[in-house]
């Protein structure tokens, strides 16, 4: 997947323009969480009966309040695709905890996934089919040799070791971005173990090669763009193979 110029902004308030959204294209917004800390209040109230109980449910003002910010971006981002109002948008909880749109938005559904990391939340939206979206903040991970062994697939493991102490890090932390948005974009297969699959680009092959143990075709099926949004963040998008370009929006404050 190749990245076209960014060719719109989220603002914390007021309207967001409606965003054409092409086949073969994915957008990400790319949102800073913190610079909507003036803007709870506005947030809770577009948030639905199941959210609310939700953010009651968290032990921590702080996780609370980027839960409630968190929501109603996605609410008020979606509302735009849609065209309605972000209170009214049909969220719903698929199967395995993957949030999908309600009807009548589900045929032929707007696919969507969310993932946020230290003071960032990144959106992925596409017609294409489903997608799933990772974003890591780098955090220095006191046992990174004995993790890596837990994540990391036996050829990507020789790879990382070869790596000088400074390196590993980020590589760590973009295999780690590219598996949970490929399992993501599976909806179903977070309970997998991610050593199982492995990424051409982290091996220094050419090409967007995909080994899953239990998709011999997943190369056929899938892309996965790994890059960095801001410094200390590494971020992936799985969608569809089909999906060519990723259009990127960023949040202003
Ligand atoms: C549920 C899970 C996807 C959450 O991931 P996370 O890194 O903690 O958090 P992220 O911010 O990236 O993603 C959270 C969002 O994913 C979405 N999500 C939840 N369940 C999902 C699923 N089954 N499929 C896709 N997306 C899902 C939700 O929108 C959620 O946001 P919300 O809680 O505000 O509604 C993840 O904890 C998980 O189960 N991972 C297992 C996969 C694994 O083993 N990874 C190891 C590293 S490769």
């Amino acid at each position: 997947m190749r990245f076209v110029e960014m060719r719109g902004t989220f603002r914390p308030e007021g309207d967001i323009a409606t965003p054409e959204l092409s086949p073969g294209e994915a957008h990400v917004w790319i949102v800073r969480l913190d610079a909507l800390h003036g803007h709870a209040e506005a947030a809770a109230d577009i948030l639905d009966e199941a959210e609310r109980a939700r953010a009651r449910n968290f032990r921590f003002d702080r996780d609370r309040l980027l839960y409630r910010l968190g929501r109603a971006t996605l609410r008020r981002l979606l509302s735009a695709y849609l065209g309605i109002e972000p209170a009214d948008v049909p969220l719903r909880t698929g199967l395995h905890g993957k949030p999908e749109l309600g009807a009548p938005f589900d045929t032929p559904p707007l696919h969507f996934n969310v993932s946020h990391s230290g003071d960032l939340a990144l959106y992925a939206v596409t017609r294409d089919g489903p997608v799933g979206i990772d974003v890591e903040q780098m955090r220095p991970i006191p046992d990174l040799q004995g993790v890596a062994e837990l994540v990391l697939s036996p050829l990507e493991r020789t790879t990382f070791s070869s790596l000088d102490t400074g390196r590993r890090q980020a590589f760590f932390h973009e295999a780690w971005a590219r598996k949970e948005a490929y399992l993501k974009a599976l909806g179903d297969g977070l309970m997998r173990p991610p050593t199982s699959i492995e990424f051409g680009a982290l091996l220094g092959e050419p090409g967007e090669a995909i080994r899953d143990r239990e998709d011999e075709a997943a190369s056929r099926r899938w892309r996965v763009t790994a890059w960095q949004p801001e410094p200390g963040y590494w971020a992936a998008l799985a969608a569809p193979a089909f999906t060519e370009s990723i259009a990127l929006f960023e949040s202003v404050e």
